[in-house]
């Protein structure tokens, strides 16, 4: 457990099962390593098996035995009714759901450059994705009386830079809408939904924008770094927990503050 240790908490997801959609790279690696170092049983649902099964592997040498794996798109129903098939063959249910999976737009593309068909690609896998997983697994948590569904939004859903696109930012918004809604008619089946709002986190897909451009983005920071992909697992163990049921429909922003400033620049600290 040696690389898990940083951690330093005790074990409280025996017993649950967790699916989570990206969860072979960045945030929804650090998640799927989270929730298991908490004793959960974990399903990783990504397009990159073959990463997600080495994952598998390292958890299973750190002492996590009950890890799957699902090959799975999740811009297509079929593979995610299979994901939500093998996890509950496998566990005998599902409790907790963490929509990670999520892509952006190559370049900077404004409204009048973007094509009807990128828009589409993007709202599929970040928006349709979350909303199908969803609508697999509530089923299973309504018959536990039971159930945690945490999406992954982006600050890119409240405020906008050069490197949001009409498509990112829509679907995030959206997927903060989606969250919420469910509040209203499946609160009292004791299910949670709850979104996590991260800022820059530095994984493989914000490790594109090099490493001068990243920079200058932690100097915009109020706390002087770039995040972790810890730091949103951490979030998002927690509304996981069964300590979070009294929040749902909630939005927790994880960005070192950074949406709390206008025009920090390079000042800050003074
Ligand atoms: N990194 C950041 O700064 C940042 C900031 C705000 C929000 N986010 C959001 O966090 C989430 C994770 O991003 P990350 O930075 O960890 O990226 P990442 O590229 O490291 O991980 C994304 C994972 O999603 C998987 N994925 C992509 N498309 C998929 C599909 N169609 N089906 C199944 N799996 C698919 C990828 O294989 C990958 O494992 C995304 O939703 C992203 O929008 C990231």
């Amino acid at each position: 457990m040696a690389k898990l240790d940083r951690y330093k908490i005790s074990p409280r997801m025996v017993g649950r099962t967790a699916l989570v959609t990206g969860g072979a790279s960045g945030i929804g690696r650090a998640t799927v390593e989270r929730l298991a170092y908490e004793g959960a049983n974990v399903v990783i649902a990504d397009l990159q098996t073959a990463l997600a099964q080495e994952l598998r592997v390292e958890l299973k040498v750190q002492g996590c035995e009950h890890i799957s794996v699902a090959s799975c798109d999740v811009s297509d129903e079929e593979q995610i009714v299979a994901a939500v098939e093998l996890t509950k063959r496998t566990y005998g249910g599902l409790d907790i759901l963490v929509n990670v999976a999520g892509v952006s737009s190559p370049s900077r593309q404004t409204a009048t450059e973007m094509d009807l068909q990128e828009f589409r690609r993007v709202l599929s896998v970040n928006l349709e994705g979350s909303f199908l997983f969803i609508r697999q697994a509530l089923p299973l948590m309504i018959d536990k009386r039971f159930g945690r569904i945490v999406n992954v939004t982006s600050t890119a859903a409240v405020m906008t830079s050069d490197r949001t696109t009409p498509a990112y930012s829509s679907s995030k918004a959206a997927i903060a809408g989606l969250t919420r809604q469910l509040v209203y008619a499946y609160s009292r089946f004791g299910i949670t939904s709850n979104s996590v709002c991260p800022g820059h986190i530095k994984t493989p897909l914000s490790l594109r924008l090099g490493e001068e451009s990243l920079r200058a983005r932690e100097r915009t920071i109020p706390v002087g770094r770039i995040g972790d992909p810890e730091d949103v697992a951490a979030a998002i163990a927690f509304l996981s927990s069964d300590e979070a049921s009294f929040i749902t429909g909630q939005m927790l922003v994880i960005d070192g503050g950074q949406t709390t400033v206008i025009n920090y620049g390079e000042s800050h600290g003074e």
